[in-house]
């Protein structure tokens, strides 16, 4: 880019506190094939905290059923550890309040440390902080989890997730999000 047309150039932001018409060449195709996008509010009404072994609780927040994404908030309430798991596909992740780390890095995340995992990675997930940690992701593929003599035990995927929070509503009367299903 010259600097010539960095200078002209006027968008954005806008001062247009409006919806704004705008051509759409395939206005046609999207309106038969688009999929809306989803809301979920804060409120535990809108997505409950759900527990997750003893200490920990997982917010469900969206599921990908065609490629095998989820998204929570995963709480971990006091010091404590997830088991060793290996990832199938890529995760990311930011951490929002406390700290987390692995065994296997060097590195702690404190809020706003920005996480992502790829395929093949296995690690195990520790919080020191008083208050443990939330974390907000996308994660995508399998997670197999394995116990403390590396035996395989559990895959954990879109599935997984979508029968752990819908389990949970059942089991408390909670409707059921559509805005969850992506
Ligand atoms: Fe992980």
């Amino acid at each position: 880019m010259s600097v010539a047309s960095r200078e002209t150039m006027t968008a954005p932001p806008s001062t247009a506190y409006r919806i704004v018409e705008v051509a759409e060449l395939y206005s046609d195709v999207i309106k038969r094939h688009a999929v809306e996008g989803k809301f979920v509010g804060a409120s535990e009404a809108e997505s409950p905290w759900v527990p997750f072994g003893d200490n920990a609780a997982i917010r469900h927040l969206g599921f990908d059923v065609r490629r095998n994404i989820f998204s929570n908030i995963l709480w971990i309430k006091s010091p404590g550890v997830i088991g060793t798991h290996r990832h199938r596909g890529t995760v990311v992740m930011m951490c929002m309040e406390g700290s987390v780390r692995y065994l296997e890095y060097d590195w702690v995340a404190t809020p706003g440390s920005l996480i992502t995992e790829t395929p093949g990675q296995t690690h195990t997930l520790v919080t020191d902080h008083p208050n443990g940690v939330k974390l907000f992701g996308w994660l995508e593929g399998a997670i197999e989890f394995f116990d403390d003599k590396g035996t395989f035990i559990e895959t954990l995927d879109v599935w997984w997730f979508i029968n752990h929070y819908e389990t949970h509503c059942r089991e408390h009367g909670i409707p059921i999000n559509p805005q969850l299903y992506l």
